[in-house]
């Protein structure tokens, strides 16, 4: 027992800036154990407001010590459905979990649609690993139903519960299979760095000596959410704010503001649909921006340090070269692009690239790719790091975490992100808090040699394309009907709509694929395996294909999925043209 005082009083001694001496201890390399993961998940943490700069922890122990993917995609921007498909490994449209809240979303419809038997904990217990959870884990899961069920495949967890989920400082937490306990007064994050450090304590102490998956979900830098009522009742009320730091991080970044880019409060609307009818932010309305974006930072400090806290222990205890560390967040945010207020769910490069850094076991350090990986291609690679059998159902590609997978991905790996989203958008300031209704859209992000493009439908029809080569801002769109005659003639040397052709085929195939068509999309236009890549895609040959090939289109707005809303689908429309209207094998 002494090793356990002797660990004890390391702890206790422990303070922020002591994690160079662990880092400095001689490392036993544990070769034939196999792995940890550690999972920690923020909460609308940007890549385009540069928050990570603001995070030296984060940055020192994972991301020096780690790979960071730049291209790293949401597939659908906002809390909930991300989550679902992280935690499923499919599609939004494929777990139909598609709002934060009933009818088409929340912890009711997860339990109801079949997840809570069926996905990632449960496969990773059923393959003999602990499982363990802090923090978030979805919305509308509250303390009148947690226990109805209880959420399966955690070994122990420590959820936080709605309507105190985004309470800074008046959270509720649930342990395993116990009633909530109030933690009224203290701030979150310092209450959940003591669950995490507990839940690691136990998974290190296990029995039955098992290797671990622990989840950290900090709610930062998540705007405050007073809620009035329970979040079962569709007539509760809130009140968003912007987020509570801890007291002893207040008085940081005065100085900072949002990153002025080309694309923030621009002189002319932006956008599509709504967006277009933005008005331009006035200095109190940016001021008060300003504000919200340097409260995100100050409350991501307590994650920073409870980041370093969780490798301290994971050195202390000798299992740090064992583990894996992935930091990520949910959806990326907005404040003041295209005139938007605080918030997320466009489908705009700030709301869907996301952070993604991975240290562990093989992994190169201090080393940043760009190859294109989503949020469906997680649940495939922690199955993949702990050697476990992929499943055919899952909607991902597990991402290559040593140089030598990177390089060889980078050949052969997609190059896009598919993105969908059904519903509202809600600013989260104090200016504007308007719904805005008709948010349902499809996207595509992809990047090839020479093309670096973000193609969308909206529900209203109305169409975008960027060339985000020469428009990073996504100020310029293509399709519009006034830049039609304005437009650039071409895009790598192709015409616009001989482009846009192809990528409405793409997106046709993403917008109803599962398993292996989403994973391989040019493969159900080309089962002959002749086009990988929208250069492939782009050869005169398949003009006619794609020229004929059925548009995607929605017939009506809804916010939920509903496939009379859909328009026409590639298993129904589109197969039957290809089979019968072009035969496919003559065009490919
Ligand atoms: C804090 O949460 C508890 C329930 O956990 C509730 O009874 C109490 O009213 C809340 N306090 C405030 C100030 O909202
Ligand atoms: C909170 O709920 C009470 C009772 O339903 C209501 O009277 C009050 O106006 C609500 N407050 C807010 C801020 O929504
Ligand atoms: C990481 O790489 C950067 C340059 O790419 C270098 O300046 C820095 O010293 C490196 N850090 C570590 C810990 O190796
Ligand atoms: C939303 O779209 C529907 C058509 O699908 C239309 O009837 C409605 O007016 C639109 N609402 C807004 C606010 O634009
Ligand atoms: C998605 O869920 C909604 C609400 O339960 C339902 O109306 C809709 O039909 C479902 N969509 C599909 C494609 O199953």
């Amino acid at each position: 027992m002494l090793w356990k005082f002797a660990l004890a009083s390391l702890l206790l001694r422990h303070t922020s800036s002591s994690q160079a001496r662990a880092e400095q201890k001689p490392v036993t390399l544990q070769h034939n154990k196999p792995p940890n993961i550690v999972f920690i998940l923020t909460d609308d943490q940007d890549v385009h407001l540069s928050s990570l700069d603001y995070m030296p922890f984060v940055r020192k122990h994972i991301l020096e010590q780690g790979t960071y993917f730049n291209k790293h995609y949401c597939t659908t921007a906002v809390c909930c459905p991300s989550r679902a498909t992280l935690w499923s490994g499919k599609a939004s449209h494929n777990t139909n979990i598609t709002d934060v809240n009933p009818p088409y979303g929340g912890y009711p419809k997860w339990v109801v649609n079949g997840f809570n038997e069926n996905y990632l904990p449960v496969w990773l217990q059923e393959a003999g690993y602990n499982t363990y959870y802090t923090g978030k884990f979805f919305n509308v899961h509250t303390v009148e139903n947690y226990d109805s069920p209880f959420a399966a495949g955690w070994t122990g967890n420590e959820f936080l519960l709605d309507p105190y989920t985004y309470n800074y400082m008046n959270s509720t937490f649930q342990k395993d299979k116990q009633p909530p306990v109030s933690h009224e007064g203290e701030y979150v994050t310092d209450v959940m760095a003591e669950k995490a450090y507990g839940l690691l304590d136990d998974a290190v102490h296990a029995a039955n000596k098992r290797p671990f998956f622990l989840t950290v979900a900090p709610t930062a830098p998540h705007g405050n959410i007073q809620m009035n009522g329970s979040a079962l009742d569709p007539d509760h009320t809130l009140e968003h704010t912007a987020p509570i730091p801890a007291e002893r991080h207040r008085h940081l970044f005065k100085d900072v503001k949002v990153p002025r880019t080309a694309n923030f409060n621009p002189n002319h609307p932006s956008g599509a649909n709504w967006l277009l009818d933005l008005s331009l932010q006035n200095r109190a309305n940016i001021e008060y921006n300003d504000h919200f974006h340097r409260q995100r930072l100050r409350s991501l400090q307590a994650v920073d340090e409870l980041v370093d806290s969780l490798i301290y222990r994971l050195a202390a205890y000798d299992i740090l070269d064992n583990t894996y560390i992935v930091y990520s967040s949910d959806n990326g945010f907005h404040i003041g692009q295209h005139r938007l207020q605080p918030g997320k769910s466009c489908g705009y490069e700030e709301d869907i690239n996301i952070p993604l850094a991975i240290r562990g076991p093989g992994v190169a350090a201090n080393y940043t790719t760009d190859i294109v990986t989503t949020h469906t291609d997680l649940a495939p690679t922690f199955l993949q790091m702990l050697g476990i059998p992929l499943r055919d159902d899952l909607d991902g590609r597990p991402i290559p975490i040593t140089e030598p997978e990177i390089g060889e991905e980078q050949r052969t790996r997609r190059e896009h992100a598919g993105v969908e989203y059904w519903g509202f958008a809600g600013g989260e300031g104090i200016y504007d808090k308007s719904l805005h209704e008709n948010n349902t859209y499809k996207a595509i992000r992809l990047f090839g040699p020479g093309y670096n493009l973000y193609y969308s439908i909206w529900c209203t029809n109305e169409h975008e394309l960027y060339d985000m080569n020469a428009d990073p801002g996504q100020l310029h769109n293509l399709l519009s009907p006034s830049s039609l005659t304005s437009t650039p003639p071409s895009i790598n040397g192709h015409p616009i709509d001989k482009v846009v052709s192809r990528l409405d085929a793409l997106l046709l195939i993403l917008k109803s694929c599962a398993g292996a068509s989403c994973r391989e999309p040019w493969k159900e236009l080309h089962p002959n395996g002749n086009v990988w890549t929208l250069a492939d895609a782009l050869s005169v040959k398949y003009d006619r294909f794609y020229e004929e090939m059925v548009k995607v289109e929605y017939d009506f707005c809804d916010n939920g999925y509903l496939i009379e809303a859909e328009g026409a689908m590639w298993e129904t429309h589109g197969k039957m043209f290809w089979r019968e209207g072009l035969r496919w094998d003559v065009w490919t």
